[in-house]
């Protein structure tokens, strides 16, 4: 199934939510190469496209902890959450092939319980602390 944007996902931060919408977009690409078109080239073409989106995602948000002065564990936990995802996606690069379908499904439900995951929790989270300051 295609990874439905939903309202309750909005951070009220327009440039992370319009980098997590764009997040939604890989990976609905992603569903496209590996359950319609089975193609190992485009599967893998489509995880690094994300690998790298995600890298400059990321670095977003960091700038944005640095400029609020995001600190202690919160922070250290949102950090190792970043390079956890990074090593997991490089794990599946290269690793999938479109005969591997099973495999296919599982980087699909893994990258949309993280997303979710993602900005329901972590970047709630941060958003929060930056909303606690303003008020
Ligand atoms: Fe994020």
């Amino acid at each position: 199934m295609y990874f439905i944007w939903e309202k309750i996902y909005e951070t009220g931060v327009e440039k992370i939510d319009f980098q997590h919408k764009k997040i939604v977009e890989y990976i609905n690409r992603l569903y496209t190469d590996i359950v319609i078109n089975k193609n190992t080239d485009s599967i893998n073409e489509t995880l690094m496209d994300l690998k790298i989106y995600t890298i400059s995602h990321f670095s977003v948000e960091e700038k944005l902890f640095k400029k609020h002065k995001y600190s202690g564990d919160d922070l250290e936990e949102h950090l190792k959450k970043h390079s956890d995802f990074e090593n997991t996606l490089s794990s599946y690069i290269g690793d999938i092939t479109s005969s591997k379908n099973e495999l296919g499904y599982n980087i699909i439900e893994f990258l949309k319980d993280w997303l979710i995951n993602h900005i329901m929790e972590t970047d709630m989270k941060f958003v929060q602390f930056i909303n606690s300051k303003i008020q």
